[in-house]
């Protein structure tokens, strides 16, 4: 495993799972990118912090190319995840995009002195694995040029699969499930050695960092049922997630409902329903840094 984030999460081995989310996400995320890259100059600086396998790396580098072209700075801890990154923006940016990457810990390292300084960061789902929120936002927003923009894509509404009567067990499952996995991700930020509380919001946080114009706007993303093969999958992929993470703090029959849910041959079987879909909404939280 390679361990070099301070969550405990081994992210080199999701990388298959999170390519299939990256495609779910692709009509919503480009829209996003199209959105927040209009607002740069032209042959903008962008940074994707915490790329994953990205995604919105594809999607800003299709942006950048939109616009007449730019650079591209791809940051994450992990390797594997930056060369997917990389070869996903490549291919997007085609030759109008440089894509450069670095391997950092955006916990411990001054990254202002290695990327060059942005019209747009966007960090997603990152900032949160970081011990010191707080801290990792003003790291974010020591990388703008005067004018630059810092966005942060975090909560908005949970992954929902199902309806509410789902035939197996008791009805309002994924209700339960959403709550245990929010106990869970309060010990998970607990459980970060050196963890410091952030008891506010992600706008104050901006404003804390020391950026203007602190404010939100939430994107959607709806795949109504029948759903494609490949929300299937990642419907499958993540109860079967929630049953290793959250299982033991389920009622028995919860635990049997998930069970029969995400096993092949039994007939409620999560990857064969036509009733599965895929609904919910991120925030994307913006600052400014003054000129
Ligand atoms: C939940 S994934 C989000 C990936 C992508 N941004 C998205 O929204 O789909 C979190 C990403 O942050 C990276 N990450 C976690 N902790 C990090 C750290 N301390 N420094 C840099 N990257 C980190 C992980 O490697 C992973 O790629």
């Amino acid at each position: 495993m390679s361990q070099v984030t301070h969550d405990d999460i081994d992210w080199a081995s999701k990388l298959a799972d999170m390519r299939r989310f990256d495609a779910i996400e692709s009509s919503a995320v480009r829209e996003v990118a199209t959105k927040l890259v209009e607002q740069a100059p032209p042959g903008a600086v962008v940074v994707d912090a915490g790329c994953g396998a990205g995604g919105m790396s594809a999607a800003l580098a299709s942006a950048l190319r939109g616009k007449g072209g730019g650079t591209l700075v791809l940051v994450d801890a992990v390797d594997e995840l930056l060369r997917a990154a990389q070869d996903a923006a490549i291919a997007a940016g085609r030759d109008s995009v440089s894509v450069t990457t670095v391997t950092a810990d955006v916990a411990t390292e001054p990254l202002a002195s290695r990327v060059p300084e942005a019209d747009l960061v966007w960090a997603s789902a990152m900032v949160h694995h970081l011990p010191n929120q707080q801290a990792g936002v003003v790291t974010l927003a020591s990388m703008l040029g005067p004018g630059g923009m810092l966005a942060l894509a975090e909560g908005g509404s949970p992954q929902q699969f199902l309806p509410w009567d789902t035939g197996v067990g008791r009805p309002g499952l994924e209700a339960r499930l959403n709550a245990a996995r929010d106990e869970w991700f309060g010990e998970m930020r607990a459980g970060i050695h050196g963890a410091v509380p952030m008891p506010y919001g992600w706008t104050t946080a901006l404003t804390r960092a020391g950026l203007a114009d602190a404010t939100s706007f939430s994107y959607l993303v709806d795949h109504p049922a029948p759903a494609s093969e490949a929300v299937r999958q990642h419907a499958v992929a993540r109860f079967t997630w929630l049953a290793d993470t959250v299982g033991d703090r389920l009622s028995p029959g919860d635990r049997e409902a998930v069970a029969a849910l995400i096993d092949p041959d039994d007939p409620r079987f999560l990857g064969s329903r036509d009733d599965v879909f895929l609904l919910y909404a991120r925030t994307v939280h913006t600052g400014r840094r003054p000129r």
